[in-house]
């Protein structure tokens, strides 16, 4: 009468008949990246596998996500000039908006298209928000751009706008605009518990990042638990439709508390950095890379995501299919 666990794992149907979580392919969703001026898509070094893409390129691989069951396409735009205040992110013809127009027009309602709406990846200085005089990220006055960077992505066809800049009352002040402009059913996935990590390296190459210094002033310390909670419970309650946390990996004690609190469905983005280590350890035949990634995306459900943003998500749906 000894308890013996292992008579539950004595063959692969009694290990899946077990299995306490998981997740579909339309639980994936794949950040893009859509660069203006290139006639071809530009591979990211630091990223093997992910490319900055053409519209024409962008189309075409979200098409091929979707065939195979991925369940949302986040774009994030890199454009030609940056400017002060970000003015290529509110531009209607600013490349992310054309971008969204794009995939909207090929896949309609077919996923969900979810914007990045931030401006680091449009301003001269990197940071997320315009400066103060002093120099220090000015809060409100770059709500006033969000606000107006969230009404041209409805209009540009975004399902979702994925609020990633970690300003203060950004969720409130989108879903206002939204509200007032008449988009109500274009909802907000915020990026609540958004750490100031390391992790994001790669994407820094991703969007061609003009940042010098960092973000610690808005972006969370990698030491606070308690403070991640907080952050997603505003959100909630400033009407976010999807709380994030971000990164994913190293940040599941945070992810598994908003898990078990949230009373919307909760995300989760394993980042550019995440998807490197992976990707460059397998290269030298350290890992087993199709295990190690399946396992990475396994634990961020097992935490409690059940939204997962991955660079890996058209192949994890493509190896689901082929099952
Ligand atoms: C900022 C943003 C970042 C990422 C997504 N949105 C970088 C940052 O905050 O510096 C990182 C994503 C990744 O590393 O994969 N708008």
């Amino acid at each position: 009468m000894r308890p013996r666990p292992r008579r539950l794992r004595t063959t692969p149907a009694m290990r899946s008949m077990v299995q306490e979580t998981g997740y579909t392919a339309g639980n994936l969703v794949l950040p893009m990246f859509v660069r203006e001026g290139i006639a071809e898509p530009e591979p990211i070094a630091s990223m093997p596998g992910v490319y900055q893409h053409t519209l024409e390129s962008l189309v075409r691989e979200a098409r091929r996500a979707v065939d195979a069951g991925v369940g949302g396409i986040m774009l994030f735009g890199v454009p030609e000039k940056h400017d002060a205040t970000g003015s290529a992110g509110v531009d209607p013809n600013g490349i992310l908006n054309v971008g969204l127009r794009a995939l909207r027009d090929e896949l309609g309602d077919e996923a969900v298209i979810i914007a990045d709406l931030c401006l680091d990846e449009f301003t001269d200085h990197g940071h997320c928000g315009v400066l103060a005089a002093d120099g220090t990220v000015d809060n409100d006055a770059t709500l006033e751009i969000y606000r107006e960077m969230a009404v041209v992505q409805a209009k540009s066809g975004a399902h979702m706008l994925g609020l990633s800049g970690m300003m203060d009352g950004q969720v409130a002040a989108c879903r206002d605009a939204l509200d007032e402009a008449g988009y109500p059913n274009v909802s907000i996935l915020a990026y609540s518990a958004k750490y100031a990590s390391a992790y994001y390296g790669p994407f820094r190459e991703a969007v061609d990042s003009q940042l010098k210094g960092d973000r610690r002033t808005y972006q969370m310390d990698v030491a606070n638990r308690t403070e991640g909670l907080r952050e997603a419970l505003l959100d909630i309650e400033e009407g976010a439709d999807v709380v994030m946390v971000k990164p994913a990996g190293s940040y599941l004690d945070v992810l598994s508390d908003v898990a078990q609190t949230s009373t919307v469905p909760v995300a989760a983005y394993q980042v550019s950095g995440e998807y490197a280590m992976i990707e460059a350890a397998a290269e030298r035949g350290w890992l087993d890379r199709e295990r190690t990634i399946a396992e990475s995306v396994a634990a961020i459900a097992r935490a409690g995501a059940t939204i997962i943003c991955t660079y890996w998500a058209t192949e994890l749906a493509e190896r689901m299919k082929s099952v």
